[in-house]
């Protein structure tokens, strides 16, 4: 419909742009602004001087113009339409197409108009005006299809309507493979292939020696997938009891390790354990656990008392401070009131 009124209203305007004999060109619109805009009227080329021809101008009808009097062009950038020149040039009669952006309409409703340049050197017509169509005829902006395929797995910036271009972010973050932006022809159609989003998956981690996955184990993990871990008895978890697969493939911490517990490496002292002063015999199984502080008790060199001395059980791994001997059976048996850990300790000052 817009073509056929389109194809009218230039036949109308052609039709008075040429010079043409008097009976074609409609007569001039008496009015306040016609007179105002409308060169001198006229019949023949002879009533106009020798600069002017007389030739018809639209609604003035026959008119003195200068027929090389040009209208403004380039016009103005506008956001909201485009104008385009129909003619050669931008001389008496010649023909401007602006038409509004899409979703913006005229007035009247229609998206396109034809000005026509006039004896006045201005552009026939009030000036096209294209303002945001209301809704329901932007719900009739002709639009690209997207399938629901890809409203599910993109974000999409745009409103696919004819004519714009559209951007894709994946949902799930990852990666895309293909174009990232399309355009929606004038035909419907998109001018590429949708993209698609590179699936992301974590590798196996590694293994955790003495512990075990609460998990299916698998070849690969999806984003989102998480792995709980446990120890075996007598191990410590040591770093996190699950980890989750981020959405660039990565997991979201290391996995844990699981760590041995320490035999006490002594046998005839009583020693320190969480602030508790105990034979190691009375410990379950003479072992602490992963982390646990033991304190031994060394002879001072020259003197008859005691200082202490700190190792951490560390996966397994237990020593003896150097300065600790590790008292007879003897000693042990026949005077267990003067093994070192059981002396005085020494002042503070004693100890170099
Ligand atoms: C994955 O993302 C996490 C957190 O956003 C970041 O710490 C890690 O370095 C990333 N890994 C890679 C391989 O980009
Ligand atoms: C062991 O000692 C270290 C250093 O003094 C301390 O940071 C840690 O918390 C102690 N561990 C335990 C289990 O008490």
């Amino acid at each position: 419909m817009d073509c056929a009124l389109l194809l009218l209203s230039l036949w109308a305007l052609t039709g008075t742009a040429s010079p043409q004999p008097s009976g074609t060109c409609p007569e001039r619109l008496l009015g306040e602004e016609r007179k105002r805009t409308c060169p001198r009227p006229c019949k023949v080329d002879k009533d106009c001087g020798s600069k002017r021809q007389c030739l018809c101008d639209g609604h003035c009808g026959l008119s003195c113009v200068a027929p090389g009097r040009t209208c403004p062009w380039p016009l103005p950038h506008s956001d909201k339409s485009e104008a385009r020149l129909l003619s050669p040039t931008h001389s008496f009669s010649a023909l401007l197409e602006v038409r509004c952006k899409p979703g913006f309409a005229l007035s009247n409703g229609l998206d396109v108009t034809i000005r026509r340049c006039q004896g006045d050197r201005q552009w026939s017509g009030d000036e096209p005006i294209c303002t945001e169509a209301s809704l329901p005829e932007a719900a009739a902006v002709p639009t690209c299809p997207l399938p629901e395929e890809v409203i599910n797995t993109f974000s999409v910036q745009g409103d696919a309507a004819v004519g714009t271009s559209i951007r894709y972010s994946c949902l799930s973050g990852a990666d895309i493979v293909g174009s990232s932006e399309n355009f929606c022809q004038d035909n419907q159609t998109w001018q590429n292939p949708h993209p698609i989003c590179k699936s992301v998956y974590c590798k196996p981690p590694r293994e955790v020696e003495q512990g075990y996955v609460v998990a299916v184990q698998k070849t690969e993990y999806e984003v989102d997938f998480d792995i709980h871990y446990l120890c075996k008895k007598n191990f410590l978890l040591d770093g996190p009891q699950k980890i989750t697969c981020l959405t660039n493939g990565s997991w979201s911490a290391s996995p844990p390790h699981c760590r041995a517990r320490c035999l006490i490496p002594a046998e005839r002292s009583r020693v320190v354990i969480g602030g508790i002063k105990r034979w190691p015999f009375d410990v379950t199984d003479a072992m602490v656990p992963h982390g646990e502080n033991v304190t031994f008790f060394c002879k001072h060199p020259r003197k008859q008392c005691s200082f202490t001395a700190t190792q951490t059980c560390f996966d397994g791994k237990l020593q003896t401070p150097a300065c600790y001997l590790e008292p007879t059976w003897l000693q042990f048996k026949l005077f267990p009131h003067r093994l070192v850990s059981e002396i005085e300790a020494c002042e503070p000052g004693d100890v170099e």
